[in-house]
């Protein structure tokens, strides 16, 4: 069963306060999606393993520590995903950048893929695929398979807000795949809208309707 880690830094839980607020605009939720990122980004690196090299220093040589493991791949489901890949970047400039394109039928909820574009070298990555929000989990769940058809071994679930319907949808399909949120909610409304939520993550994302 895939672990579910939720990050409560006072940080993230601060500025999530704000992204969940109505009053917040288009520009300053973006910006605090962009933070949190990061912010995030940097708890769900911790387990990255390193190893041992010599370097010179000005004064001598010295055993120090750089990073061993695979490289990484950043995946945003298209189109919230978008807003955490900025921030993400900052802390692991060299990631590769793929993208899946889903969306969820408004009738049905159900994901609706439209594009995938992935590196490469799909085997020898890491995956870290990232979506503001996992409210029923039928996005994430066919943006991880996707990903999986496609030869992805090794991946990671990263989102602000989920709901408990979603992680367990998410744990059963993908038991390999661990899950960080900032926060869990209560629940999933009759539209399959996160309570209490941010409301619709694109939208508020892009200015949109
Ligand atoms: C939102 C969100 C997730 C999905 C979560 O995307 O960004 O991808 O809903 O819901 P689920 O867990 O029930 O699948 P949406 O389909 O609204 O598309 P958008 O990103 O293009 O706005
Ligand atoms: N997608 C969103 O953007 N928000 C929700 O609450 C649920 C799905």
């Amino acid at each position: 069963m895939g672990k579910v880690y939720v990050f409560d830094h006072p940080l993230i839980q601060h500025k999530l306060t704000y992204i969940r607020d109505k009053n917040t605009g288009t520009k300053e939720f973006r910006e605090l999606v962009d933070e949190v990122g990061t912010l995030m980004a940097f708890e769900i690196t911790r387990d990255m393993p390193l190893e041992e090299i010599d370097v010179e220093t000005p004064v001598q040589t010295a055993k120090a520590k750089v990073l061993s493991g695979k490289k990484i791949a950043l995946v945003p489901i298209l189109r919230a995903g978008l807003g955490m890949v900025e921030g993400v970047l900052k802390l692991i400039p060299a990631a590769k950048v793929g993208h899946i394109g889903l969306y969820r039928d408004p009738e049905t909820l159900k994901p609706v893929e439209y594009y995938v574009k992935l590196p490469t070298d799909v085997e020898e990555r890491e995956f870290i695929v990232v979506d503001p929000m996992l409210a029923t989990g039928g996005s994430a769940v066919e943006a991880i398979y996707a990903l999986k058809k496609r030869g992805a071994k090794n991946i990671k679930f990263m989102c602000l807000i989920a709901a408990p319907e979603g992680v367990e949808v998410m744990q059963e399909a993908h038991p390999d795949v661990d899950i960080y949120i900032a926060a869990l909610d209560e629940k999933l409304n009759d539209h399959g809208y996160i309570i209490p939520g941010l409301g619709d993550a694109g939208d508020r994302l892009f200015g949109t309707k």
